[in-house]
């Protein structure tokens, strides 16, 4: 299949690094298409761990890897996870990032933590790393993009426009210290040069390992309810997480995409702020955070947890069109004697639904429905495939694929890279 789009299903931290990191092994190029700094992939391989945060995970295997048009880029943070994996032997000769790229420039972040820190009890619960605020001068039409990093002049006329403005925002607004022209002008020339070489016309790229027939994976960060149109805003991403997205901030054509791998965990997490119907209230909830290790890879925060919910993956299948679905950290299960899956929302008026409310109020309030199953209580070490699962665990993954309508194809079973099972 040449190209393969691979969605978060939920709100981020799916496990997709993994799942990436399987099918990269089989793909020819690896772009991610959307977000920047704020994801981190982590992937267990021969014992070590990576933590990505800007590379696609085809990084590890050597691919041909491309940082989409459609993606943010925080130069620093970049040049030090080249160093850190050429440090590690890992080479980054085949990667490629999109001219077209923005970049996250030092005012960014520190509004992003301004802007939060004076939203207060309104605040997104952001991972602080500039993300809105580029996106928003980039649809504002005053941002920065790589291309103009490798032109001095260019640089300097845009720093000089920008910088008459952000520094009234930063000083008047956010009470933080002004930034100055000369020492970003010249930080940036320097982090230009160790960019250069990965620069180039990424769609062109693509387009041509599309035509010579070669394997194309489109590796989505974040996830489907962190979307900026169809996600619960305003507690989203600034940037199209939909598989929809993917071929857009890529640069080529949706005809081009034939298959779509939505990636949900066998439970549910999000970080930050925003609605979350099936949350779990108590000791519930910390014994799972501490079972299936949720602490953000980027920021450190505790996740919250919670039972799976198949009205929200209902919608991100409607919303992605996905061909297969791919359940992660099922192993993390094992320790409960009951679970609890969502199949429906009780809304405000009594009704129930098996869609996910249009509008923001009546989502706020919405009841999980549970369906209660047995646990299997067993570790899952031992299966070498789908059906060698405990029984309880294969009912488990077939209510899924059953209520949803997609295929499980591949099942997470632990956090080494060969834990993942096949249908
Ligand atoms: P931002 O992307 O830093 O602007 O944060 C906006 C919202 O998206 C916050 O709730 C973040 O916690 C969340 N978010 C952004 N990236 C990720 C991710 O990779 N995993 C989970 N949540 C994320």
């Amino acid at each position: 299949m040449p190209a393969t789009v691979l969605v978060g299903a939920q709100w981020g931290d799916e496990g997709k690094g993994k799942i990436v990191d399987l099918l990269a092994r089989h793909s020819d190029v690896v772009c991610r298409y959307n977000g920047g700094p704020n994801a981190g992939h982590t992937i267990v391989a021969d014992g070590e761990t990576y933590k990505l945060r800007h590379m696609p995970s085809g990084i590890l295997w050597g691919r041909e890897c491309v940082i989409g048009a459609g993606c943010v880029v925080d130069p620093a943070v970049f040049v030090e996870e080249l160093d850190d994996l050429e440090a590690r032997g890992i080479s980054t000769d085949r990667l490629r990032v999109s001219g077209n790229a923005h970049v996250i420039m030092p005012w960014h972040i520190a509004i992003d933590q301004g802007g939060e820190r004076r939203l207060g009890k309104l605040k997104i619960g952001t991972t602080r790393r500039g993300i809105g605020p580029t996106y928003a001068d980039k649809a504002f039409r005053l941002g920065i993009r790589i291309q103009d990093l490798l032109e001095p002049k260019i640089l300097r006329q845009k720093l000089e426009v920008a910088l008459a403005e952000k520094n009234v925002w930063l000083e008047r607004v956010y009470g933080a210290p002004p930034l100055e022209l000369e020492e970003l002008a010249a930080r940036h020339e320097q982090l230009a040069q160790r960019l250069r070489p990965y620069v180039t016309d990424t769609s062109l790229l693509v387009d041509r390992a599309l035509r010579d027939g070669q394997a194309v994976l489109l590796e989505g960060a974040h996830g489907t309810l962190l979307d900026l149109d169809h996600g619960t805003y305003p507690f989203v991403t600034s940037s199209s997480t939909l598989a929809g997205g993917a071929a857009a901030s890529v640069g080529i054509g949706p005809t081009r995409i034939d298959a779509v791998v939505g990636v949900a965990k066998a439970y549910v997490t999000r970080v930050g702020e925003g609605p979350f119907p099936t949350e779990i209230e108590g000791d519930d909830q910390t014994r799972m955070r501490k079972l299936g290790g949720e602490f953000g890879t980027v920021t450190g925060r505790d996740r919250r947890c919670g039972w799976l919910d198949l009205v929200a993956l209902r919608y991100a299948t409607r919303l992605n069109g996905f061909t297969t679905l791919a359940l992660t950290k099922l192993d993390v299960l094992s320790n409960f004697d009951e679970l609890r899956v969502c199949t429906a929302y009780r809304l405000r008026g009594g009704e129930e639904t098996r869609e996910l409310p249009a509008h923001q109020s009546d989502f706020h309030h919405a009841e999980p429905v549970y369906e209660v199953l047995p646990g299997w209580l067993e570790p899952l070490d031992e299966a070498e495939d789908l059906a060698a699962l405990p029984e309880a665990a294969r009912e488990y993954v077939e209510l899924v694929g059953r209520e949803v309508g997609v295929p499980v194809a591949l099942v997470g079973t632990g956090r080494e890279r060969e834990r993942v099972l096949r249908a």
